[in-house]
C-alpha cells in the first residue's frame, strides 16, 4: 500500500538535475518560427490602425497578426468578453494587439518596438472607487443572509465600522506563459504551459476557426501555474496557433518575466465595507459586509472569485446574524484571474482583521475572541447553509495554543513591548476552513484512462496537470495501491485532450481528489476483469469476462499478487499475461464525479463544497518603528488534511504556500505609475519571500483524521489551504501596531516596511 508513504515526486529528480523539460526545453524544430506580442501604451484607448510597414526591411521579419486575421476575436472562461488580441481599442497597459512573427527568437524585442500603433487615448477607471462612481462592473453576486442583521446590529453593545483592503499578488511562476503549435496535416497540436487542457483546446478552436477534434492540447508539466494558467494560458496558446496555421510551420511564444508579469492578470485586489456589532466577551452578534473586488478590464473568472470570497468571509467563524453582499469592478487594469485561494483568502483575511479590531476595542487576547467564535457543537451552519461535518476545528485552536506554548509567548511579547520603545513584536492566531469543490457543479468531474501492460507496469493518463504540487505522484500512488504494485510500476503520462475529453482545470486544490478518484475507478474495472480469470483459471476453453461494475468482493491485490477469499494466491503478472491470451482488455477509462454538491444560487444557500480542509497558525513578528523592519520570529501551523497521501508533497504543499501567502501579506506590492504601467514588473523591484525571509523557527504538523468519509483514501486537499494561514504574519504585525499605539489600526494588506511605518506615524 503505497498511500500515506512519503513515495517521492515524480520530477524530483528531474528538477533537482535540470532534466525536467519545460515548453521552452523543447528542442526547435529547423522550419520553427518565433512569435512576440506587441502590447498596448495606454491602458485606455481607441486604435485607429496598426502598420507593420518598419519591419519590412528588417531580415528576420516573416509577417506581423492582427484581430483580423482571427476566426473568433473572443475568449473567456466564464463569459466571452475577453479579445484574444485587442481591435479598435485597448482596455488596459499592455494589452496585446498585435504579433509579429520572426525568424529568430534573439530579434523579437526589436521587432515589436517597430510596430506602429495609432491610438486616441481616453480616460480610463484605475481604482475600485472611481469604478463605483462610474458603476463600472463586471459582477454583483446574489447576498447571502441569515437572521436580522440591522436589528442584531442595534442590538449589539459594540460596532466597529471599516474597510479592510488587500492588494493584488503576481503569480510568479518561473515557467512564463509559454507555447508551441504544431501543425500536424489537418490537427493542430498545442503544446502549452497550462493548468486547463481542455479549455486551451477550445479558446484555440474557436480562434482558428476549427471544430474541435482537430485541436490537441498536451501538458507535461508547468514550471508553476499558482492559478494564472488556469484561464490566461489559453490565449497565449491561440498566439502560437494561428501563426502555426498560416505558415503551416511550428511557432513558438515564449514570454520573458518582464512581459509576462505586465500583461497577465493577478490576484484581485478587494476593498471590503463592513460594520460589525459584538458583546463585551468579543462574541460577534451581527456582521454586514460588502466585499469589492477589481476584476479589470475584462471578467476572466472574476465572478466565481468574488463568490469564493464571499463563501469564505466567515472563516473559521459561526456567524448568527449576517448580510454579505459583493461586487467586482470593470477597471482598466489587467485582467485578474484565479490566483491560489481564488478569493478565498481575500475573504478569510477579512475576518481575522476585523477579529484583531475587536480585541483590541475590548483589550482582549485575539485568541480567545477566535476560540468563542469558532465552528463548534450546533454552531456549525456557514452563511450559506452548509453544515461544517467533520470539524476539526476547536480541537486544532486548542492544541496548537498548548504546542506553540501561546500563553507562555503572549506574555514574552507583552514585557517586550514594555521594555522597548523603538521596537513592537505581535503574536497572533489565525485558521481557515477552505471548502474544497469547484463553486460550480459541473466542474466537478474527470475522467481517467489506465493501460495495464504484459510486464504488470501501468500507464495513467487523466486531465490533471502536474505544475509542481504533486498531483502526478498522488495519482500514480492511487494506482499501484489499487493493483498491488510498487509505485515504480506506475507511470503518470502527459496530460491531452486526445486521451482526456472535457476536463476540468487543475484548480479549487481538488486535482487530486477529482483526478484519483477516476483513475481508482478505472483500475476496479481492470481488477474485476483479472478476477474474474482467476475464478475460472483452469478452464480449457476462452475466459468470457463480463463488463459488469459488480465488484467481487473478497480478493485482495497486495505485492504483485492477488489473493482469493479462500487464500487461494495467483501472480498478478499470470493473471495479466492469461487475460490477454483470452482476449480481455487490460485497459480502462473510467470516469467520477463529486456527489451531494446542491447550491442554490438565486437563495445564496445550500452545501457548495464537499467537505473543508482545515488549519490554524501563530505567528510571532518584530517590526522596528524606526525603519519599519519587518521579522517573522516564528510560526507553528497545524493542519487537517484528513488521512494524508503523502506527508512530504503535503508538507511542501503547506510550506509553500503558507510562504507565498506571507509573501502576499508583507512585501509583494504591485506600484504602477499614473498611465498604470507596471513599475514592479520584475524581480527586481517586486519582492517575494526568499530563503531569508521565512519564519526563524517554523513548525508545521497535522493532527491525525481519518474521518473525511467524502474524499479518496479519506484524505483532504492541501493545496491552496494553507495559503489562507500566511495571514498571521499580517494580523501578527497588526496585534504589534495595536498594542504598540493602543488603538484599533487600520492598515491595509500588505505590511510593507514603508507601510508599516506609515501605519504606525497615523495612530501612535
Ligand atoms: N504547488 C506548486 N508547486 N505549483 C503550483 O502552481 N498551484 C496551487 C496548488 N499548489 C501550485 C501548487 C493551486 S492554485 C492549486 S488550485 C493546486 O495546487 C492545484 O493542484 P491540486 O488540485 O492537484 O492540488
Ligand atoms: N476554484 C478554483 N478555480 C475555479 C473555480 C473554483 O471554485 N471555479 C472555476 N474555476
Ligand atoms: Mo488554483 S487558484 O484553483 O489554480
Amino acid at each position: 500500500m503505497s498511500i500515506g508513504k512519503n513515495v517521492i515526486h515524480d520530477s524530483a529528480l528531474g528538477h533537482v538535475s535540470g532534466q525536467s523539460q519545460y515548453i521552452d526545453d523543447i528542442p526547435s524544430q529547423k522550419n520553427e518560427v518565433y512569435v512576440g506580442i506587441v502590447p498596448s501604451c495606454f491602458a485606455c484607448a481607441d486604435v485607429k490602425g496598426i502598420s507593420f510597414e518598419k519591419l519590412n526591411s528588417h531580415p528576420d521579419f516573416i509577417m506581423g497578426i492582427t484581430a483580423d486575421d482571427l476566426h473568433d476575436n473572443s475568449w473567456g472562461t466564464i463569459v466571452h468578453d475577453q479579445p484574444v488580441l485587442a481591435s479598435q481599442k485597448v482596455n488596459y497597459m499592455s494589452e496585446p494587439v498585435a504579433l509579429v512573427v520572426s525568424k529568430s527568437r534573439y530579434s523579437l524585442q526589436e521587432l515589436i518596438k517597430l510596430v506602429d500603433v495609432d491610438y486616441r487615448e481616453k480616460k480610463g477607471i484605475f481604482t475600485i472607487d472611481d469604478a463605483k462612481l462610474e458603476k463600472s462592473t463586471i459582477y454583483k453576486a446574489h447576498p447571502f443572509k441569515r437572521g436580522d442583521v440591522q436589528k442584531a446590529l442595534k442590538k449589539s453593545m459594540h460596532l466597529l465600522k471599516g474597510t479592510f483592503k488587500c492588494g493584488g499578488q503576481e503569480h510568479f511562476y518561473l515557467e512564463s506563459q509559454a507555447c508551441i503549435a504544431y501543425p500536424d496535416e489537418d490537427v493542430m497540436r498545442v503544446v502549452s504551459s497550462s493548468q486547463h487542457p481542455s479549455e486551451t483546446q477550445r479558446v484555440v478552436a474557436h480562434a482558428l476557426g476549427l471544430p474541435l477534434h482537430h485541436i490537441v492540447c498536451e501538458v507535461k508539466r508547468m514550471g508553476g501555474g499558482f492559478g494564472g494558467k488556469e484561464s490566461q494560458g489559453a490565449p497565449i496558446a491561440a498566439y502560437a496557433a494561428i501563426v502555426a496555421k498560416k505558415l503551416g510551420k511550428p511557432a513558438r511564444i515564449s514570454l520573458t518575466v518582464d512581459e509576462d508579469m505586465k500583461i497577465t492578470g493577478k490576484r484581485h485586489p478587494f476593498q471590503n465595507e463592513y460594520v460589525v456589532g459584538f458583546d463585551n466577551k468579543g462574541k460577534i452578534t451581527a456582521l454586514k459586509a460588502h466585499l469589492q473586488s477589481d476584476g479589470g478590464a475584462y471578467s476572466d473568472l472574476s465572478s466565481s472569485i468574488l463568490e469564493r470570497a464571499m463563501f469564505h468571509l466567515d472563516g473559521a467563524y459561526y456567524l448568527e446574524n449576517v448580510e454579505i453582499k459583493a461586487t467586482c469592478y470593470k477597471t482598466n487594469n489587467h485582467s485578474n484571474t484565479a490566483f491560489r485561494g481564488f478569493g478565498g483568502p481575500q475573504g478569510n483575511m477579512t475576518i481575522e482583521s476585523i477579529i484583531e479590531d475587536i480585541a483590541q476595542t475590548l483589550g482582549l487576547d485575539s485568541y480567545e475572541i477566535r476560540k468563542i467564535n469558532c465552528y463548534r457543537g450546533s454552531k456549525n451552519i456557514t452563511p450559506y447553509g452548509q453544515k461544517v461535518e467533520n470539524n476539526m476545528l476547536p480541537e486544532l485552536f486548542e492544541k496548537l495554543h498548548k504546542t506553540s506554548q501561546y500563553k507562555k509567548r503572549k506574555k514574552q511579547v507583552e514585557e517586550f513591548n514594555k521594555k522597548n520603545k523603538y521596537k513592537a513584536r505581535g503574536l497572533s492566531m489565525t485558521a481557515t476552513k477552505f471548502g474544497i469543490a469547484f463553486t460550480a457543479k459541473f466542474l466537478n468531474q474527470a475522467n481517467a484512462l489506465v493501460n495495464m501492460h504484459l510486464d504488470g507496469t501501468v500507464q495513467v493518463s487523466t486531465g490533471a496537470t502536474e505544475m509542481g504540487q504533486g498531483v502526478n505522484t498522488k495519482i500514480q500512488q492511487t494506482v499501484a495501491s489499487a493493483f498491488g504494485i510498487k509505485p515504480s510500476s506506475v507511470k503518470v503520462m502527459t496530460t491531452s485532450t486526445e486521451k482526456n475529453h472535457n476536463t476540468s482545470a487543475t484548480a479549487a486544490s481538488s486535482g487530486a481528489d477529482l483526478n484519483c478518484a477516476a483513475a481508482f475507478n478505472a483500475c476496479e474495472m481492470i481488477k474485476e476483469r483479472l478476477i474474474q480469470i482467476a475464478k475460472n483459471y483452469n478452464i480449457k476453453n476462452e475466459i468470457e469476462v463480463s463488463d459488469s461494475l459488480k465488484r467481487t468482493k473478497g480478493y485482495t491485490f497486495k505485492n504483485e499478487k492477488v489473493t482469493s477469499p479462500s487464500g487461494k494466491k495467483y501472480n498478478l503478472k499470470d493473471l495479466i499475461t492469461k487475460a490477454y491470451l483470452n482476449r480481455v482488455s487490460l485497459g480502462a477509462y473510467a470516469h467520477f464525479k463529486t456527489k451531494g454538491l446542491e447550491f442554490d444560487k438565486d437563495k445564496g444557500w445550500g452545501s457548495p463544497f464537499n467537505y473543508f480542509s482545515q488549519g490554524t497558525a501563530v505567528s510571532e513578528v518584530e517590526v522596528d518603528l524606526l525603519t519599519g523592519e519587518l521579522k517573522v520570529l516564528r510560526t507553528d501551523i497545524l493542519m487537517d488534511l484528513g488521512r494524508l497521501i503523502n506527508p512530504g508533497i503535503d508538507k511542501g504543499q503547506t510550506v509553500g504556500a503558507f510562504i507565498q501567502a506571507m509573501g502576499w501579506v508583507t512585501t509583494e506590492n504591485l506600484c504602477y505609475d499614473d498611465k498604470r504601467n507596471l513599475l514592479t514588473h520584475s524581480p527586481t523591484t517586486y519582492k517575494i519571500p526568499n530563503i531569508q525571509d521565512i519564519p526563524r523557527e517554523f513548525k508545521v504538523n497535522f493532527i491525525q483524521n481519518h474521518e473525511n468519509k467524502r474524499n479518496i483514501f479519506q484524505s483532504k486537499a492541501v493545496g491552496e489551504p494553507p495559503f489562507v494561514l500566511g495571514i498571521s504574519v499580517w494580523t501578527a504585525v497588526k496585534n504589534a501596531l495595536s498594542v504598540k499605539c493602543s488603538s484599533v489600526v487600520e492598515m491595509s494588506s500588505p505590511a510593507t516596511n514603508e507601510n508599516i511605518l506609515i501605519t504606525y506615524e497615523k495612530h501612535r
